[in-house]
């Protein structure tokens, strides 16, 4: 088995600077032109062919995002101080201390908004995002965050860009709001699984630096066989999971900075993690799963 040290090692070289302006602006389009221009639309889905990523700059509306804040707000408010009575009729309520519904299947599948809060592996194995507070079905909690949720998500038009990119009909399994708060044991680089899966994440508040936790990738990973199965050789002499991304020495990633409001939509195939936040940076981030 290898040491942290070792496996931390083996990870890319985050770009910075210049080179990360460069690459990060490689994948990113202006959201209203994907809307009014063919070409863009195009443009947009042959880049997530080749990339894995696109950045869709100011997807979400103003009015929308400050709306879904202010009811991130209350709810959150309303469990720090014990409120809990309304919320556990309309939601499964997940504490760190008292949990009602187990297992992420039960998740997916549960018939009202699941609010569960990430707590520490029992076996102590690290990339647990302890703190985070996941949010499965947040359009369920009310009617103003169905309608707030699916105005930023455009499911139609992300479904139609999945379409032309991959030649698949993707549908909508799940969403998901995501809410960090200093959450430091982040997951290290890894795929959700081998299958065709996409994601897009729609952020709700700026991410403007490494410490404030923002999503990471190695650009064209989704498509490199030979990296994918040099890892999985890894893993299983290492006992590792399967799906990590253990050996990407001399590759490089991208962090996305992004305003609240942009789109970020990516391959799960592709390598993937969300940095490591200082204890007292806040991100939410509005989560959609596509799968066949
Ligand atoms: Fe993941």
């Amino acid at each position: 088995m290898l040491s942290r040290t070792t496996i931390a090692s083996q990870q890319p070289t985050l770009l910075r600077g210049e080179a990360l302006a460069k690459a990060v602006a490689s994948i990113s389009f202006p959201f209203c032109e994907i809307v009014h221009s063919r070409r863009s639309f195009l443009a947009a889905a042959w880049t997530l062919r080749r990339h894995g990523i696109v950045c869709l700059r100011g997807a979400g509306s103003n009015q929308d995002l400050t709306s879904i804040r202010h009811e991130i707000h209350n709810l959150l408010e309303n469990i720090q101080t014990n409120d809990l009575l309304k919320l556990q009729e309309i939601a499964y309520l997940n504490l760190p201390n008292h949990r009602v519904i187990k297992g992420y299947h039960n998740f997916r599948d549960a018939n009202r908004a699941v609010i569960n809060y990430r707590v520490k592996r029992p076996d102590g194995r690290t990339g647990s995002d302890a703190g985070m507070i996941d949010i499965f079905h947040p359009e369920r909690l009310s009617c103003n965050l169905d309608k707030r949720i699916k105005n930023c998500l455009h499911e139609q038009l992300i479904q139609k860009l999945l379409l032309v990119s991959s030649l698949n009909r993707l549908k909508v399994k799940c969403r998901n709001l995501y809410l960090n708060q200093g959450v430091q044991d982040t997951r290290r680089f890894h795929c959700d699984g081998r299958s065709l899966k996409f994601k897009s994440f729609i952020y709700i508040s700026d991410v403007s630096e490494l410490a404030d936790g923002p999503y990471c990738y190695v650009k064209g990973s989704h498509r490199r066989r030979r990296l994918w199965r040099n890892n999985s050789t890894f893993n299983k002499e290492n006992q590792l999971d399967p799906f990590e991304f253990s050996q990407l020495q001399g590759t490089e990633a991208i962090s996305l900075f992004a305003k609240a409001g942009d789109m970020v939509i990516s391959s799960q195939k592709g390598a993937h993690c969300g940095h490591p936040q200082r204890p007292e940076a806040k991100r939410a981030v509005l989560v959609n799963m596509y799968q066949r």
